[in-house]
C-alpha cells in the first residue's frame, strides 16, 4: 500500500543491536537521575513502558511519580484515535512549562504517535522543546539517545520487518502476580480505519520456544497469571516458517501449568474451531474472549475490510458460547463509520441484542491520517454519531449489569492482585471471566486465588466476601 504520509520504512531484517545497553556504565552517566513516565493507550503500550522502565533502571535511572522533580519525562503515546493525540499534546504543554524552569530536563516522546510522519513534522515545527523521539521498534536505543549530546530534537524512528530477534527481554513489571507476554508484534490485517499496521508495522511473531521460556521463568518467579499479547493473536505464527499455530501455542502454554492464561486480541476472521476446542479443554485457559465486532452491518464491515459478515460473527459467537463453559465475551464497536446509516447502526444494535456482551468498548469513528477510511466521504453529523454512541452504551451497560447480576450469591475464583485505592480493607482482582471484584478480606491474601461469594453487582464491578 502506498501511503505518502507515512514514514518511509527503512526495511531491516534484524533489530540493530548496535547499541547494547548492558555496555553502558550505569554509574557514570545516569546515577541519581530520575525519570517520570506516562503511558497512554493499550496493553501493548503498558507492556512497552514496563520494558522502558527496566531499561532505564538497568543504566542507573530511578523512577519517580512526581514529574516536577524528574530529570527525564517520557510520554509513551497512542495514535488509535484523535482524542489520544489531543491528550498527549495537552500534557506536553505542562512539560514545556516545566522545561522553562528546569533547562536540563529531557523530554522524550515514544510509542505509536511517534511513528506518524505528520506528528514528527508537528514536533519539528511547533514543539522544538522535545529532545528525543523514538518509535516502538527503537526502545533499546533509548540509553544511547540519552547519552548523545542533545542540541536539537533527536529522532530515531523506523519500522522494521522480518524475524524478531530477542533483545534483553527485561521488564519492570507493574504486577508481581499477573504478567503480559508479547507473542507477536504488528498487524497485517489493515482494517481500513486502523493506524496500527502503519505504526506497529508488519506482523512479526516471536518464536514459541522464547515465549515458553519467558512463561516458565514467570511461573518460577511466582506469577499466577499471564496474558498473551498481540494485535491479532489468532494469526500467531503465520509469518514464520516451521512454526506452530496459535492453538498449538496455547496448548503448549497450558501444559506449563501456569495457573491462569489469557490472550488479547482475537480477530474473528482467524478464530478457528481448534482454538475453541483448546480453550474448552484446559482449565487454566480462562473462559474469557475479547472478540471485536466493530459493526453489525455487512455493508460497513466490508468498508472496514473486516473479512467477515454479521452472520459469520454470530455463528462464531454461538460456537464459542456452546463449547466453552461459562464463557464471557466482550467486544469493541465503532459507531459513525463513513456511510453508516440508521439502518446500519440498527444492525449493530441487533448483534448486541443477540450477543448480550459482558462488556463492550465503544468508540466514535476517528479518521486517522494515512488510512483508507480517512479518505472516505462522511456525511453524518457528529451529533448523530454521539446520539448513536449514547444509545449503544445504554444497551451495552444494560447487558453488562444483567450478566453481572447473574453472579449474585455465586462463588467465583478471584486472583487478588491489588489493594483497593478506595478502601484499604479491600483487595481487588478479576474472576476467571475477567470481571473486576472488590473483596473485603485480609490483606495477607494478596497474590492468591480465592473463592469469593458475590454480594453486589454493578455494571462495571462486583463486590464480594470470603466466607
Ligand atoms: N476510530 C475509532 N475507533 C477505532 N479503533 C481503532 N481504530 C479506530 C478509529 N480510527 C477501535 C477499534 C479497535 C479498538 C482498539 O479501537 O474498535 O478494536
Ligand atoms: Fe487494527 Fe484491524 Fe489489526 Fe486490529 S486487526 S490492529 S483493528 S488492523
Amino acid at each position: 500500500m502506498n501511503l505518502p504520509n507515512m514514514i518511509e520504512a527503512k526495511k531491516r531484517t534484524k533489530i540493530p543491536v548496535k547499541y547494547n545497553y548492558y555496555n553502558i556504565d550505569k554509574n557514570d552517566n545516569f546515577k541519581g537521575k530520575k525519570y517520570f513516565i506516562r503511558t497512554y493507550g493499550c496493553q501493548m503500550n503498558v507492556h512497552d513502558s514496563e520494558e522502558i522502565k527496566a531499561l532505564l533502571e538497568s543504566v542507573g535511572y530511578q523512577e519517580t511519580l512526581d514529574m516536577e522533580t524528574s530529570d527525564l519525562i517520557i510520554l509513551n503515546t497512542c495514535a488509535i484515535r484523535e482524542n489520544a493525540h489531543d491528550k498527549v499534546f495537552g500534557f506536553l504543554g505542562r512539560c514545556k512549562h516545566l522545561k522553562k524552569e528546569k533547562k536540563d530536563l529531557i523530554i522524550a516522546l515514544c510509542g505509536c504517535m511517534a511513528q506518524e510522519e505528520h506528528v514528527i513534522d508537528e514536533i519539528l515545527n511547533k514543539h522544538k522543546y522535545i529532545d528525543i523521539v523514538f518509535g516502538t521498534h527503537n526502545i533499546n536505543e533509548l540509553p544511547n539517545m540519552l547519552l548523545e549530546k542533545i542540541n536539537k530534537t533527536n529522532i530515531n524512528v523506523y519500522s522494521k520487518e522480518g524475524e524478531v530477534i530477542e533483545v534483553g527481554n527485561l521488564y519492570k513489571r507493574d504486577s508481581k502476580y499477573s504478567a503480559w507476554v508479547n507473542i507477536m508484534y504488528g498487524c497485517d490485517k489493515f482494517c481500513t480505519y486502523c493506524i496500527v499496521p502503519y505504526t506497529r508495522g508488519k506482523q512479526r511473531s516471536r518464536k514459541s520456544k522464547d515465549i515458553l521460556k519467558e512463561i516458565e521463568e514467570l511461573k518460577n518467579k511466582g506469577y499466577k497469571e499471564i496474558t498473551l499479547l498481540g494485535q491479532n493473536v489468532n494469526a500467531y505464527g503465520k509469518d514464520l516458517e516451521n512454526e506452530i499455530t496459535f492453538s498449538e501455542l496455547l496448548e503448549s502454554v497450558a501444559k506449563t501449568n501456569i495457573e491462569r492464561i489469557r490472550f488479547v486480541t482475537s480477530h474473528p476472521w482467524d478464530f478457528t474451531d481448534e482454538m475453541i476446542e483448546i480453550i474448552a479443554k484446559y482449565d487454566n485457559i480462562m473462559p474469557y474472549i475479547h472478540l471485536p465486532l466493530q459493526s453489525g452491518s455487512n455493508k460497513i464491515l466490508k468498508l472496514m475490510g473486516r473479512r467477515y459478515t454479521k452472520e459469520d460473527y454470530m455463528n462464531l459467537f454461538d460456537k464459542i458460547k456452546k463449547q466453552i463453559k461459562n464463557v464471557a465475551v466482550t467486544t469493541d464497536i465503532i459507531v459513525g463509520f463513513p456511510n453508516e446509516t440508521e439502518e446500519d447502526f440498527n444492525d449493530t444494535l441487533e448483534v448486541v441484542n443477540y450477543c448480550k456482551y459482558d462488556s463492550a468498548f465503544t468508540f466514535i469513528f476517528s479518521p486517522r491520517i494515512g488510512t483508507p477510511a480517512a479518505q472516505m466521504e462522511d456525511k453524518t453529523d457528529l451529533k448523530v454519531k454521539e446520539q448513536r454512541l449514547q444509545k449503544l452504551n445504554e444497551l451495552v451497560n444494560k447487558y453488562s449489569l444483567e450478566n453481572n447480576k447473574k453472579l449474585l450469591n455465586t462463588r467465583q475464583k478471584v486472583l487478588l492482585t491489588e489493594i483497593s485505592t478506595k478502601d484499604e480493607n479491600k483487595l481487588c482482582g478479576y474472576t476467571e471471566t475477567m470481571k473486576l471484584v472488590n473483596v473485603t478480606c485480609d490483606k495477607k491474601l494478596l497474590g492468591t486465588i480465592q473463592l469469593v461469594k458475590i454480594t453486589d453487582a454493578k455494571s462495571f464491578s462486583l463486590e464480594g466476601i470470603i466466607e
